[in-house]
């Protein structure tokens, strides 16, 4: 049986993490093997990348080159050898969120991560995204609120701006793909919504 990959965006304060659990035990249900992993991370070096990546400036171009070596290790390591198994891979962020962050709201040309995202992932492209979507105050709002920020959630206005806009023209793109959830709702209300995509699967 084929593999199966999924993938969850949203800007810092979106909420997609909250929805993981529930997400996760839909798809257990249906007897198949069942892979939750991470962007930045998922490998020991992924994990040790994170640490810098969250927590240590640096230019865009080495923080895309970093996001895509992680990846690298991350693909190599565990998401194609759980396809090739015909497991079902859901990955908190994948690239996307590199053309979101490091294109839309850094101004990394789109050439020069495209040639990235084609080095190190060919022609591999998650089968379905779900992309929770937030007003840029709303996670503003949300972020305030939490725990010591990373460099990410550190950001102003203007780069979740940035960030929203890059993420939206993605899955207007790539409609096929992406599926866009109002995450400006109840806990319940986005959980129903990520109940229906799930099990429409
Ligand atoms: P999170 O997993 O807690 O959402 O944190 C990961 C942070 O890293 C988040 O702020 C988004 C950022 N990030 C990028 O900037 N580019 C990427 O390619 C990925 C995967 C994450």
């Amino acid at each position: 049986m084929a593999g199966l990959f999924i993938t969850l965006e949203g800007m810092d304060g979106a909420g997609k993490s909250t929805h993981i659990p529930t997400m996760l035990n839909l798809l257990a249900a249906s007897g198949r093997e069942v892979v939750a992993t991470r962007e930045p991370g998922g490998t020991p070096l992924g994990e040790q990348l994170r640490e810098l990546l969250l927590h240590q400036e640096m230019h865009v171009e080495t923080e895309s080159l970093l996001m895509f070596a992680a990846r690298a290790e991350h693909l190599q390591q565990l998401i194609l050898p759980a396809l090739a198994r015909g497991a079902i891979v859901v990955s908190d962020r994948f690239t996307d969120a590199s053309y979101a962050y490091q294109c839309g709201a850094r101004g990394l040309p789109l050439a020069k991560m495209q040639a990235l995202e084609s080095w190190v992932q060919g022609d591999l492209q998650p089968d379905l995204t779900l992309l929770f979507d937030v007003p840029v105050e709303v996670s503003l709002q949300r972020l305030a609120g939490a725990r010591t920020p990373d460099k990410f959630e550190a950001q102003g206005a203007e780069f979740f701006a940035r960030l929203r806009a890059q993420y939206l023209a993605r899955a207007a793109e790539f409609p096929q793909r992406f599926r866009v959830i109002d995450a400006n709702r109840s806990l319940e209300q986005v959980k129903k919504s990520v109940e229906e995509i799930i099990l429409s699967l």
